[in-house]
């Protein structure tokens, strides 16, 4: 499929749809490929993010919350001893020349990974982060909302969050998703949509890509960062924007599962999955079995923020400007 879009020049040219940022340039997606013996995919050394640009109701298209995806992007590549070799803003830079290139207009989940690639002249053959080369790629495709705003039906799974001294939970690596593949897997084979896991303390810690909150006397409760969970953007968004616009607090407090049966209403947030109501929980209703009011004014809420219809949280927003509206481009990338 080709489109004209503007190149950084102004001047227009056919674009390839299907194009990935990797190894410092932009290639055809099928070109962006890694040999078998790529460490990242032998020992699931690699860290990675998942970013939405919304199509904006002033019809541009802008990345939601892109610089605080990249820096725990940075993060989770600090852990991993991989060097990204782009700082935050490069990244932004390159991923909306990336949205231009590939001539995204509606709503697009953008991907970048980092990963340990090969061993170093002189590095033996092993598991290890020193002597082994660093590499980058992000790719992105179009994607809308995929989950059911009437509703989700999750299981409790039987596989448990590995605790922080197990795995660094705070970092999105490669290699801790096997315990979320396992869980949805398990969840689905159970006929359920997603799974909550609980941690290695009985306590709720998240959804399978998702933070979760219960509502409760009025109030939101979510489980606390010492719950082994990912810190989700989310999550952040949905307790501002539950303090700011519906007056409404959160607890950060440990919820069990007999908290989640008995909560008023449960919804998971996370950049995939947005907000979502959970409606029912190992085969029992959540509430009455439908999405609750503050779910629902708060799903409201966000919808709106992430199409720009709402000014208040315009700083969350990086417009993709087409290539003659820019001001200038990041050296090196384009
Ligand atoms: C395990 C896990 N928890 C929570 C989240 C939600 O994080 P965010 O809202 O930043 O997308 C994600 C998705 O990135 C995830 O993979």
């Amino acid at each position: 499929m080709t489109s004209a879009v503007a190149t950084p020049t102004g001047a227009t040219a056919p674009a390839v749809a299907a194009l990935a940022y990797h190894d410092g340039e932009f290639v055809p997606l099928e070109q962006a490929r890694v040999p078998v013996t790529t460490q990242a995919l032998q020992y699931g050394t690699g860290v990675f993010e998942g970013i939405r640009a919304y199509a904006q109701a002033d019809g541009g298209l802008a990345v939601f919350r892109g610089r605080d995806h990249y820096l725990r992007f940075l993060r989770s590549a600090r852990t991993l001893r991989i060097d990204v070799g782009l700082d935050a803003e490069q990244l932004s830079e390159v991923t909306a020349e990336l949205l231009r290139r590939i001539g995204a207009s509606e709503d697009t989940y953008v991907r970048p990974l980092a990963y340990k690639r090969s061993l170093l002249p002189g590095t033996p053959p092993g598991v290890q982060l020193q002597g082994v080369s660093d590499a980058l790629s992000i790719n992105a495709f179009r994607m809308g909302s995929y989950t059911d705003r009437a509703g989700i039906r999750v299981a409790i799974s039987s596989w448990r969050r590995p605790e922080s001294g197990v795995l660094p939970v705070r970092a999105k690596v490669t290699g801790g998703y096997v315990n979320n593949a396992l869980a949805v897997d398990e969840a689905r084979a159970a006929g359920y949509d997603d799974a909550i896991l609980l941690n290695s303390r009985g306590q709720v810690a998240e959804a399978s890509t998702s933070n979760v909150f219960a509502v409760v006397r009025g109030r939101l409760v979510t489980p606390p960062l010492s719950a082994d969970l990912l810190e989700g953007i989310t999550r952040d968004t949905a307790v501002t924007l539950a303090a700011d616009l519906l007056d409404v607090g959160t607890d950060f407090t440990d919820l069990g599962r007999d908290d989640l049966c008995n909560a008023d209403e449960v919804f998971l947030t996370g950049t995939g999955a947005e907000i979502v109501p959970v409606t029912e929980i190992g085969g029992r209703p959540v509430g009455e079995g439908t999405p609750g009011p503050l779910t629902t004014a708060l799903m409201t809420a966000y919808h709106k923020v992430v199409r720009g219809d709402d000014q208040r949280y315009r700083h969350w927003l990086q417009p993709v400007r087409p290539a003659a509206a820019r001001p200038s481009a990041t050296g090196g990338t384009t």
